[in-house]
């Protein structure tokens, strides 16, 4: 994996830091993602969306009404009514003024820093206003892409081949497991300039893709760890990427197997 060349897992994992921190701050905030960095994460994962008038925001959700103090979908919201909105205060007063982050203010706190930015795509139609985005901050050798729709992490490495992608795969998404498997080893075989991923969820497919993916000397990234226990036992497994909303806990204090 072209971006970690002198890493071993017996070193220690590829920590991605899933939406930032969400088990110590809001997440997909700027004081999430600084938080993951000044943890020593080496990937921070975030989502991508469109906004009603065209500009890229970061948000899980398709609304507004979980993370922040308003409501409303984002493709209905338009810049500056979701930069109006508190993106922290519903996690911990503390946090009251944070913002919802737009996609070029986040590019730009990490430029030049010694850390990969995680960026999937939750919308279609976006690909290349995100590469241009990433090409006018001079970052394309920072970022992976990844998302559940292959057609667009296809087009992405027809845009920019040099960009690394990500298939994202789960048991739980719609689609027959077979479909989605047929899905993943197409994405896993497309393109031989780039470098591809496989990001699994990790509970049903980890062991049958770890090894798919290690025998053709492929990474994988595996989400969403949000326990201690299954994390001990994956890695031991031989687990190289995982995505976790607890980075600390692999960083500060790395698990000891
Ligand atoms: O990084 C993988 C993970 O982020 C995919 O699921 O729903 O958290 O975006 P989700
Ligand atoms: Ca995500």
């Amino acid at each position: 994996f072209s971006q970690y060349p002198e890493r071993t897992i017996i070193q220690r994992p590829i920590v991605a830091a899933h939406r930032g921190v969400p088990s110590m701050a809001p997440e997909n905030t700027m004081v999430g993602y600084r938080m993951a960095y000044d943890l020593g994460a080496d990937q921070i994962e975030t989502d991508v969306q469109i906004t009603k008038d065209g500009h890229l925001v970061i948000m899980h959700d398709d609304t507004v009404n979980r993370t922040t103090n308003g409501t409303g979908a984002v493709h209905q919201l338009t810049l500056e009514e979701i930069r109006s909105l508190d993106a922290g205060i519903k996690y911990d007063e503390k946090f009251a003024g944070e913002k919802v982050p737009t996609f070029k203010e986040f590019l730009q706190e990490f430029i030049g820093k010694d850390v990969v930015l995680l960026v999937e795509l939750k919308d279609h139609g976006i690909e290349q206003q995100v590469i241009d985005e990433i090409k006018s901050e001079g970052m394309m050798d920072q970022v992976s892409m990844q998302s559940f729709y292959l057609d667009s992490m296809q087009l992405m490495n027809e845009i920019a081949p040099e960009l690394p992608i990500g298939y994202l795969f789960s048991a739980s998404v719609p689609g027959s497991y077979d479909a989605k498997l047929k899905n993943a080893k197409k994405m896993v075989d497309y393109g031989t300039s780039n470098d591809v991923t496989l990001n699994a969820s990790y509970g049903t497919v980890y062991a049958e893709f770890i090894k798919y993916m290690r025998q053709r000397g492929q990474m994988s990234m595996h989400w969403t760890f949000r326990a201690e226990a299954p994390f001990v036992d994956k890695l031991k497994q031989g687990l190289i990427g995982p995505i976790t909303d607890y980075t600390q806990w692999l960083t500060a204090s790395p698990i000891q197997l």
